[in-house]
């Protein structure tokens, strides 16, 4: 089987390329030969390729600047993803997409089934909601897989910004009335094969039913919450600044900030673990050895 995958610099795209190979030949493509910005370059490099499964893990994830790009970010994450399943339909080809938690508008108290209505508070939520119904009309064998509060041991993320700052600052002000569930780039990989593994053979089979999943970590906690753990596990770096103590719980409306995001993020996975037999871990459980790594691998702490 070949397996095309774009998007391979950012967290998700890094760890797909090094599990995606149990499933055949693994093709990727940096930003420079496939810029998302631009479609109609896309298909044409789609079309050549002609592989099996298409994996999809390029997005504008600027939260804030999307509000003042709004327009790149709707190609990038809405129309580029439509030409993509386009291609995907008319070559027979399989689709993996990855959307966010960004497409609720976080009023709901109870976690997000596949069933709740999107309503994005956000210009990047609006230009990821186009993207899955971009995909879901374009008659192509799809997965849609919307996942939360993504972070890795390398990258642009929550815990990097931690582990950085911890070690500059004495005192941190973290955001605890946000509540969802820290999901493990690896873990998002990882499930990605498991359930490609099942759809190839089912697509073989002429079983394939296409589908929206929310693929997370079990469990939740805030962003506060989620600063305290890996402060806990920063125990014995010697440069480390802050303490437990030191973190203090604000509100979102005090946060600098100033672009909406959903109160609750919590995403029900039950329809992922159902269709794929998963347990989905713990968040903490997938920090612990997200955090091994980080410590082990002296490098990635700066
Ligand atoms: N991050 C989160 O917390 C979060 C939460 C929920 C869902 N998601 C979704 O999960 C998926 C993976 O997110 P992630 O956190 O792994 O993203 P990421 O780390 O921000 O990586 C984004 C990737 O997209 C690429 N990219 C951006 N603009 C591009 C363009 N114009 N042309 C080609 N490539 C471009 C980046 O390439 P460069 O390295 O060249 O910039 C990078 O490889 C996305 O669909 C995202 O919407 C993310």
């Amino acid at each position: 089987m070949k397996i095309l995958i774009f998007g391979c610099s950012g967290q998700v795209g890094w760890e797909l390329q090094r599990h995606l190979h149990s499933l055949g030949e693994v093709i990727t493509f940096g930003r420079e030969q496939a810029d998302f910005s631009k479609p109609e370059k896309i298909r044409a490099l789609v079309r050549k390729i002609k592989a099996d499964i298409i994996v999809n893990a390029v997005a504008y994830t600027n939260v804030d600047k999307a509000e003042s790009e709004e327009e790149l970010a709707t190609v990038i994450n809405g129309i580029t993803p439509g030409v993509l399943a386009e291609e995907a339909s008319n070559g027979g080809s399989l689709l993996v997409h990855y959307s966010t938690d960004y497409v609720f508008d976080g009023e709901k108290t109870e976690p997000y089934t596949e069933i709740d209505i999107p309503n994005p508070v956000n210009a990047y939520g609006r230009s990821k909601i186009l993207g899955e119904q971009e995909i879901q009309s374009s008659g192509a064998d799809y997965l849609i897989l919307r996942t939360s509060w993504i972070y890795a041991s390398r990258g642009n993320n929550f815990l990097r910004t931690i582990l950085r700052r911890a070690t500059e600052q004495d005192e941190l002000s973290i955001v605890n009335d946000q509540i969802g569930a820290p999901t493990w780039a690896r873990l998002i990989a990882e499930t990605t094969e498991h359930c490609l593994h099942i759809s190839a053979d089912e697509r073989q089979n002429k079983i394939f039913t296409s589908g929206i999943y929310h693929l997370a970590s079990a469990g939740d906690t805030s962003w506060y919450g989620f600063a305290n753990k890996i402060i806990e596990h920063m125990q014995s770096w010697s440069d480390k600044k802050i303490t437990i103590g030191n973190i203090n719980p604000i509100k979102s409306t005090e946060y600098k900030k100033l672009v909406k995001r959903p109160m609750n993020s919590r995403l029900k996975t039950e329809k992922l673990e159902k269709k794929f037999g998963l347990v989905m871990p713990l968040w903490e459980d997938s920090l612990r050895l997200c955090m091994e790594e980080v410590v082990n691998s002296p490098s990635l702490c700066s």
